[in-house]
């Protein structure tokens, strides 16, 4: 089957901004904001375990199918499926992955903004300016949402006006090694107080009794939204990459790297909040488990900046927010990529034209959930949780049972020459036809049984 990539859409201008574009979009507020509450939500080091599990098993197998799907066809997700030419109905898979961007997105917005908003509240918390401190700390506060997520889809779309090489490559390049770097140092400071060392226990030793269908149903829906896997964002990335590129490779380094970023993130914030429960803070609910809420982030973390010497505390709070929120832009990118490149390529609107159409689209939603935050849970459940491996099923069985394997494997021949040989090449078909449909499956449907019983 011939595809023929289209020409004028952009590609990468090189291997490593190919990685660091799509590091960019994995590691964001699934990694420092979702992680580390789930993790208290759910048993600490039992959900870190089914975590790394779901990651290895289906995370990065779905990855490496993304990639492959995308640049086979230099499509995005419905063009993509369109393209096999096997039966027009393939086209809904991308279709349903663009609408689960879409939602995300609208949600994921307001969260950003309050990444945002936090650069300030430490600002004035320095300052002892309390009535401002404490208007910029108010997560619920309905008119401050809607200004920050506003400024946040503006931003998005101004990027991703720019174009796919300069607009996400530039802004990945500086701010992922920052971020890397202050989240050591920060867990070197959190570790010289009081109670950091019972919550690393906490973080680090399983509970196998907290092992339950539920909890994998959590890390599932965790690893494909830390990924960005499900709705074709790397079907799009994909779709930009040339056929010298291991993909292999560049989707290891991603997963590894988004892994990383995740498992710092908890060592940073689980044991502040023990931190916290040293200095008197209740951090147990009635049943011994970690409270734990959305606002985890935003209540561990500048309780510990706020108990540094205070300019110092000034400077790691500003620039670990301001580092958050970036790692957020990258992610927000990617996902408007997804239904921007979709309308480009299907309907041929002009890159610009389809950038404020879309991103405005979204930003009147995420203007709705700014003043129901309710709205947040709602849509992660349907979208994310349920979503999301929906998508990635049925990305791998049209991989593995429609396209089929060998087919896959010729086109990551390209780039990766002696694939046939590695210790990849030999498993990956062996898990995207059985080991990863065949685990989302189990517990997509109990999900969905217990749900409805
Ligand atoms: N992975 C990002 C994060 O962890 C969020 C994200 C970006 C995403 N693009 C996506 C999630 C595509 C699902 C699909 O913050």
């Amino acid at each position: 089957m011939e595809i023929n990539q289209s020409d004028n859409r952009g590609n990468w201008s090189s291997k490593v901004g190919f990685i660091l574009a799509a590091a960019g979009s994995a590691i964001g507020l699934g990694n420092i904001w979702a992680y580390p509450s789930k993790v208290a939500d759910n048993g600490g080091a039992a959900f870190i375990l089914i975590y790394i599990l779901c990651v290895f098993l289906v995370g990065f197998p779905i990855m490496v199918s993304e990639l492959t799907i995308g640049r086979k066809t230099g499509k995005n997700p419905v063009g993509a499926f369109k393209a096999f030419k096997f039966s027009p109905h393939f086209k809904w898979i991308g279709f349903w992955g663009i609408v689960c961007g879409f939602m995300i997105l609208a949600f994921y917005n307001v969260v950003a903004g309050w990444t945002f908003s936090y650069v300030f509240e430490e600002i004035f918390h320095y300052f002892g300016n309390e009535p401002l401190k404490n208007w910029f700390a108010d997560l619920g506060n309905g008119h401050k949402n809607a200004i920050f997520s506003a400024f946040f889809m503006l931003l998005t779309i101004a990027i991703i006006t720019g174009g796919v090489a300069e607009g996400i490559e530039k802004a990945t390049k500086i701010m992922m090694p920052m971020l890397f770097a202050i989240l050591i140092i920060m867990i070197g400071f959190v570790f010289t107080r009081e109670g950091a060392v019972e919550g690393l226990v906490y973080y680090l030793k399983p509970d196998f009794s907290k092992i339950t269908f539920d909890l994998f149903f959590k890390a599932m829906g965790q690893a494909f939204f830390s990924l960005s896997l499900g709705m074709g964002a790397l079907i799009t990335y994909g779709s930009y990459l040339n056929k010298k590129s291991n993909i292999p490779e560049a989707a290891f380094y991603v997963t590894m790297s988004d892994l990383a970023i995740a498992f710092l993130a908890g060592l940073l914030i689980i044991p502040a909040m023990f931190v916290a429960h040293h200095n008197g803070v209740n951090i147990f609910d009635q049943h011994g488990n970690l409270l734990s809420s959305t606002s985890l982030v935003f209540t561990a973390l500048p309780d510990l900046f706020h108990s540094m010497q205070p300019f110092i505390g000034l400077v790691s709070g500003v620039m670990f927010f301001l580092l958050l929120s970036m790692a957020a832009l990258t992610s927000t990118i990617s996902l408007l990529e997804v239904p921007v490149s979709y309308v480009i390529d299907e309907f041929k609107w002009k890159r610009k034209r389809a950038a404020i159409g879309i991103g405005l689209a979204v930003l009147s939603l995420s203007l709705v959930i700014s003043y129901d935050l309710s709205l947040i849970d709602l849509f992660a459940l349907l979208f994310n949780d349920i979503g999301l491996p929906l998508g990635g099923l049925l990305i791998s069985i049209f991989l593995a049972y429609v396209w089929k394997t060998n087919n896959a494997m010729a086109e990551i021949r390209s780039g990766y020459s002696e694939v046939d040989n590695s210790f990849f090449g030999k498993l990956w078909p062996f898990m995207v036809k059985y080991v990863s449909p065949l685990l989302i499956g189990i517990v997509f449907f109990q999900t969905i049984y217990s749900l409805f019983s």
